[in-house]
C-alpha cells in the first residue's frame, strides 16, 4: 500500500457522534459512485470504510458533504470507479404507497441491469419488501450507540457477513412524540425530535427531511469493509497502488 494509502486522517467534520468518534480513518486510494445520493448518509459510511465518494442524484443535494453531481443515475457515466452503491427511492415498496396505490417509479430492474451489465461491483439498498436479489439485512441494533433499528436491505454482488443481529430490547418511542432517554426512535413520516433522529441515526449534517430518507452511515461503513476487502483481493486499485 502506498504512502497515501496508510494515511489516517481526522474524522469528517460532519460526521455525527457514532460514525465519527473513534473511528480510524485510513484512505483505501478506491473511488465509489454513489447513485440516488440523497444528502449523503451511505456515502458518510463509505467515505469512514476508505473511499472516495462521488455522488449523483436528481435534486440538488447542498448538504451532501462529498464531491456531487446533479444527474440522472439511469444515465451518469460509470467510468473510473472501483465499485457503485446505488439507494433507489424507497416510497414505491413501502406499505402505505402499496395502499395508497401512488405512482412512483421503480429504478431498481433498470439500475440493476446497468451495474451487472459494467461489471462493477455494486450495492443495491433499499427497504423490505423491495424486489432486491438474496438481500441481506442490516439493523441499527447491531451497532452500540445508535438508538434505530431501521431495517434496510443489501443486495451485494460480493461476499458480505453481517453482524449478529441483537434482539430488539430497547423500548420504541411512540410516533409524534419525541423519543425519552434510553428508547429507540422511528425517522419516517412526521417523526418528532430531529436532533435525537441524528443523534440515533449517527448523522449530524441532515435536515429533517433528508434524516427521514438516509441509513446510518455505519451500515455503509460495514459495506464498505467487506467492498474494500473485495476489491483488495481481486487486485484493485489499492492492491495496484501497494
Ligand atoms: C432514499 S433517498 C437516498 C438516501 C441516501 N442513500 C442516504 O443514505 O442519505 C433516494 C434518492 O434518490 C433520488 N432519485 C430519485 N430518482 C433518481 C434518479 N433517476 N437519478 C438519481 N437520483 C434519483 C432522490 O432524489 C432521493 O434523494
Amino acid at each position: 500500500m502506498t504512502a497515501a494509502g496508510r494515511r489516517r486522517l481526522p474524522p469528517h467534520p460532519d460526521a455525527g457522534p457514532v460514525t465519527a468518534v473513534g473511528a480510524q480513518v485510513t484512505r483505501n486510494g478506491l473511488r465509489i459512485l454513489d447513485l440516488c445520493c440523497g444528502a449523503g448518509g451511505a456515502a458518510m459510511g463509505y467515505w469512514l470504510a476508505g473511499f472516495e465518494v462521488t455522488g449523483v442524484d436528481i435534486a440538488p443535494q447542498p448538504r451532501y458533504p462529498f464531491p456531487f453531481v446533479h444527474a440522472d443515475a439511469l444515465t451518469f457515466p460509470l467510468d473510473g470507479f472501483d465499485a457503485v452503491h446505488a439507494s433507489p427511492p424507497c416510497q414505491v415498496w413501502t406499505m402505505a404507497q402499496r395502499i395508497r396505490r401512488n405512482d412512483h417509479p421503480d429504478l431498481i430492474a433498470p439500475l440493476r441491469d446497468r451495474l451487472a451489465t459494467a461489471g462493477l461491483p455494486f450495492v443495491i439498498e433499499n427497504v423490505p419488501g423491495a424486489p432486491l436479489r438474496d438481500p441481506l439485512t442490516l439493523c441499527g441494533a447491531m451497532w452500540a450507540g445508535l438508538a434505530v433499528y431501521r431495517h434496510r436491505e443489501f443486495e451485494v454482488s460480493f461476499p458480505l457477513t453481517p453482524p449478529t443481529h441483537p434482539a430488539h430490547r430497547a423500548r420504541l418511542a411512540k410516533m409524534g412524540r419525541p423519543p425519552r432517554p434510553g428508547e429507540f426512535m422511528h425517522v419516517v413520516g412526521n417523526f418528532s425530535g430531529a436532533a435525537q433522529a441524528r443523534q440515533a441515526m449517527g448523522i449530524g449534517w441532515m435536515t429533517r427531511d433528508e434524516l427521514r430518507e438516509a441509513i446510518p452511515p455505519a451500515y455503509t461503513r460495514h459495506v464498505g469493509h467487506a467492498l474494500a476487502a473485495h476489491l483488495t483481493a481481486a487486485g484493485g486499485r489499492s492492491a495496484v497502488a501497494g
